[in-house]
């Protein structure tokens, strides 16, 4: 497995590639490895001949007082996981490689409706910032496919989105969430979390559940299952952002004709943000 930090030598490795004939995957990460990047990267293998996984963290998609700086950096750990599953080519780049001429002046893609409530909402210029790198590396890389994690479910119905208006020839795949036994979602970001934080936080997932469980059995009184689980939250020691109930196609509040709804969840442990999602079909 190869590692490359300059555009140059990526575009180059990669037209040999193509002259072969070879399918291309790409895996667009932060880093900070876990298996749920893991089983993204061997879904990868399976979809294509050659596997990309880039590694930026990217400063476009953080707001002002989140943990850029913070954010962990761990590329050496993250290449002999990388190299395990079967993965060919990691992408790399430096700051200064993908915005050269700085943040400020960047051209920008902007993805209307489906970026704006949840995250969204509660993080300004967050998907913006997604939407853009991802642009980007699908420019740098030009793979005939993408994984991205359900893991991030308003993030994947974003890059849908995006790849839908502006026809970029590009298959977009999800993976489901991987999770600790407990329950917990993997996220780089568990990683902040005190023992005490960590005993707390399955508490997200099991007030998705439960709030799935009661979908499933009939109820649809969408307004007071949401305050009750941000109750369950708030009960357990954290502090919810927002628990919605929305159509899993356009993200907007739950109607009761809808079968596909999905429950989205953003809580604060401490200072650590968690999200985590479920779906239902009723
Ligand atoms: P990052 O948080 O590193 O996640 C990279 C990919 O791994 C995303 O598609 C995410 O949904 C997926 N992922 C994370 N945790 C997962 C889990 N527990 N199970 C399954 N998949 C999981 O998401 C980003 O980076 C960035 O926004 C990025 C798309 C790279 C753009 O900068």
């Amino acid at each position: 497995m190869r590692t490359v930090h300059s555009l140059k030598e990526l575009r180059s490795i990669l037209k040999a590639f193509r002259q072969q004939d070879k399918t291309i995957a790409l895996v667009p990460t932060m880093g900070n490895l876990h298996e749920g990047h893991i089983s993204l990267v061997r879904k990868a293998t399976e979809a294509a001949d050659i596997v990309v996984t880039s590694i930026f963290v990217n400063p476009m998609q953080f707001g002002a007082s989140e943990d850029l700086d913070k954010y962990p950096r761990t590329l050496a750990e993250d290449q002999a996981q990388l190299e395990a599953a079967g993965n060919t080519l990691v992408f790399a780049p430096t700051v200064d490689e993908i915005y050269p001429e700085g943040l400020a002046n960047q051209t920008k893609v902007v993805v209307p409706e489906v970026s704006e409530g949840h995250c969204g909402a509660s993080r300004p210029g967050h998907f913006e910032g997604v939407a853009t790198v991802v642009t980007m590396l699908f420019n740098m890389v030009q793979p005939d496919i993408a994984i991205f994690g359900e893991k991030d479910f308003q993030q994947l119905a974003v890059i849908r989105k995006m790849a839908r208006d502006l026809m970029m020839p590009i298959e977009i795949i999800g993976a489901p969430t991987i999770r600790e036994d407990d329950g917990l979602a993997k996220s780089s970001r568990n990683g902040y979390l005190s023992d005490q934080e960590r005993a707390i936080a399955p508490v997200v997932y099991k007030t998705l559940t439960s709030v799935a469980s009661q979908l499933e059995h009939g109820r649809s009184d969408f307004n007071t299952l949401e305050q009750e689980a941000k109750e369950a939250l708030a009960g357990a020691g954290l502090r919810p952002d927002y628990f919605n109930i929305v159509n899993s196609l356009t993200l907007k509040p739950a109607a009761e004709a809808d079968r596909e709804l999905t429950l989205l969840v953003a809580a604060f442990l401490g200072t650590t943000r968690l999200i985590d999602n479920i779906s239902v079909t009723r």
